[in-house]
């Protein structure tokens, strides 16, 4: 059984081979309507149940697409409206979704509960976001890099703003595929120390950096995210923290010329980016929006074992 709850799940050799599936994959079918399967249709009749404990678009479609161009369907289930919702256990849901989809991709808060969901499932479970980590996220950015000309190994990775769950990915990413991390945040924002200790062990440089020019200077890659993330309260204070770690044109301008900017999206313009740069020339967002759907692809193709 292959579950997909963090990328360690699947190592660094797996990820590498599902990075090429999905540039692959998206070369071959380009040109062709969003909903058409792939003319290989290689998940034909499997599908996929997608359970939200939070708000998504980006998640809930792009899974959507991507099991549909497989040849597959999905059936989406949204916290309020299931028993879930209401108190049926988490193990009971495992079980009984066990037995009518083919795989589950839950989004939810506490990552020790799609640990149970998983635990408790007899189908493969993706993780499409916790309070912890957002492995999924990585994926499309590490591949949405490849495709613009950047060789991972060596790579030097500017992160500003809160030590939130897509940074543990990246930094857990980082590890896998041998590339450094500048985490710039404000104390007390820190990301996960365990991910951060893992990565480290695997020879990953992931260095801490208490003001975002010497985060940013000479990156390759410039990431932020939201500073309040789902589930959090809107605090003042903690936006005071932030304000010095906004991407804006000046700090885009330290980083390497050739840089990219990434965000994974929604973003809040003139709080943790920019107008000029989210919609600047160096920015690969929406190709990292679309790229959800193809490293998702691969993500579903690597759980049922075709990777
Ligand atoms: N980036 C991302 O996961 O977006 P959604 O919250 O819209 O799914
Ligand atoms: N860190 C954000 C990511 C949203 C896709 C959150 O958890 O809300």
């Amino acid at each position: 059984m292959r579950h997909f709850l963090n990328l360690a799940d699947a190592g660094g050799n797996a990820v590498a081979a599902m990075l090429g599936d999905a540039i692959d994959r998206k070369a071959a079918r380009a040109g062709l309507p969003k909903g058409c399967a792939d003319p290989d249709a290689p998940l034909a009749g499997r599908v996929l149940a997608m359970v939200f404990e939070k708000s998504s678009t980006r998640t809930r479609v792009s899974f959507d697409i991507a099991i549909r161009q497989l040849g597959g369907t999905a059936v989406v289930l949204d916290s309020g409206t299931t028993q879930l919702g209401r108190g049926e256990t988490v193990a009971d849901t495992a079980r009984v979704l066990s037995r009518m989809a083919d795989a589950i991709m839950m989004r939810t808060h506490d990552h020790a509960k799609i640990e149970e969901l998983a635990h408790h499932a007899s189908v493969p479970v993706i993780n499409g976001l916790t309070d912890l980590s957002h492995p999924c996220q990585i994926m499309a950015d590490l591949q949405t890099v490849l495709e613009h000309g950047k060789a991972l190994p060596g790579l030097e990775v500017a992160w500003l703003g809160d030590g939130n769950n897509v940074l543990n990915s990246i930094v857990e990413a980082a590890g896998l595929m041998k590339f450094n991390v500048r985490i710039g945040v404000p104390q007390g924002y820190e990301s996960d120390s365990g991910m951060i200790a893992l990565a480290e062990a695997a020879g990953a440089r992931i260095s801490l950096h208490r003001d975002a020019q010497s985060a940013v200077a000479g990156a390759d890659v410039v990431v932020t995210d939201t500073w309040i993330s789902m589930g959090q309260a809107h605090v003042s204070e903690k936006l005071a923290a932030m304000a010095p770690f906004q991407v804006n044109e000046a700090l885009m301008a330290q980083a390497r010329p050739d840089a990219l900017f990434l965000h994974c999206l929604p973003a809040h313009r003139g709080e943790e980016v920019t107008e000029g740069v989210i919609d600047g020339r160096q920015s690969a967002v929406w190709d990292e929006a679309e790229n959800r759907i193809h490293a998702q692809k691969s993500v579903l193709r690597w759980v049922f074992g075709q990777i």
